[in-house]
């Protein structure tokens, strides 16, 4: 099972993705159709639309990445598919699309869970080095994973609430900032001032589980207080005290638990790893602590399927197979 070549699908969310990695740890194709405009004037992705365009991309991307590669189906090993958690919608046009071709092509099938594929969007870049520690920070996530071997997930923190990037993405909205907000954020608080002392929720002594509702109610307190005032709190001193919240929350958790459970590398996944505040803060205390720190490149940070076949090229090399009968699950734990 050595050099195994596998077919990555992707479609939790709005981008339909479709890539063939070989052995884990080298791309060969990666395409990816992203819905953003399309769910853009809705100020967010709307679960119906998603499903349409993923049923309209899938065969058009499925195609592309194997023209990309130059590969026919005979060396393909297996086919990784995310099957959650995510839209239910959204996965089972992947998840069918995967059953068919695993039916079709007689190649074995494996579920990934969509945080081991941003997890191990990094191995696409460096070989890891157990025990490690993963911040996953996205859209829909907030948790911090430790690991100690290839396919060992252990949960040790996650959100009570929302997640950091349903933060920004809230939080720009309010500033009335398009969608996605995150990227939107980062720009203006690099002009803004650190001059309003948002919340940071520290929960429980020694708890790595974090929570990000408290910050957005002070946020939006603070936006409408200073409406009926009718004072001017420029947008770029919010998004920066705003992210100065987050990133502080965010470094001092996976720091702490860096040091606790003595990891060899830390990684960073999720579509919120592309914020440069976030890069820095945590560049600078793990270069301080000697402990390296893997950020993948932007293009890996968000969706992608790339990630789901390193992360399915793993589970399939320790004989893990899903049957035809796989299903979709919007709250799949990892
Ligand atoms: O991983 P991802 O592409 O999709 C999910 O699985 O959720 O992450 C998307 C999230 C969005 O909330 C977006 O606003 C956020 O990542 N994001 C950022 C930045 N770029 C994307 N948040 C903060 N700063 C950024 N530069
Ligand atoms: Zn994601």
């Amino acid at each position: 099972t050595k050099n195994s070549i596998i077919v990555g699908i992707e479609t939790s969310c709005d981008e339909t993705a479709v890539a063939i990695v070989k052995n884990g740890t080298e791309i060969v194709s990666n395409v990816i159709s992203s819905q953003i405009e399309s769910h853009k004037r809705f100020g967010g992705v709307v679960p119906e639309i998603a499903s349409r365009h993923h049923v309209e991309q899938m065969t058009v991307v499925l195609e592309e990445a194997f023209e990309e590669a130059a590969l026919s189906w005979e060396a393909i090993d297996a086919i990784a598919v995310t099957e959650g958690p995510g839209l239910v919608g959204a996965l089972l046009v992947g998840v069918n699309s995967a059953k068919a071709l695993a039916f079709a092509k007689q190649k074995p099938l494996v579920g990934v869970h969509h945080i081991a594929g941003h997890i191990y969007a990094n191995r696409l870049e460096k070989e890891f080095e157990f025990p490690l520690l993963a911040l996953i920070v996205s859209g829909g996530h907030t948790e911090l994973v430790l690991m100690k071997g290839h396919g060992e997930y252990e949960l040790i923190g996650e959100t009570r609430d929302d997640a950091a990037g349903e933060a920004y993405d809230k939080v720009a909205r309010m500033l009335k900032l398009p969608y996605p907000g995150g990227p939107q954020i980062d720009r203006l608080a690099a002009e803004g001032e650190e001059n309003i002392n948002f919340p940071r929720a520290w929960l429980d002594e020694g708890s790595y589980d974090f929570s990000f509702s408290g910050l957005k109610s002070s946020v939006i307190n603070t936006i409408h207080n200073a409406q009926q005032r009718g004072e001017e709190r420029k947008a770029a001193d919010i998004a920066a005290s705003f992210q100065a919240s987050v990133i502080d929350v965010l470094t001092t958790k996976t720091v702490n638990a860096a040091k606790e459970h003595e990891v060899k590398q830390v990684i960073v996944a999720g579509g919120v790893a592309a914020n440069k505040g976030l890069r820095n803060a945590l560049e600078a205390e793990f270069a301080e602590l000697s402990i390296p720190l893997l950020i993948p490149p932007l293009k890996l940070c968000t969706d992608n399927a790339a990630m789901i076949a390193a992360a399915g090229t793993i589970a399939y090399e320790q004989g893990r197979r899903s049957g035809l009968d796989l299903n979709a699950s919007s709250s799949l734990l990892l």
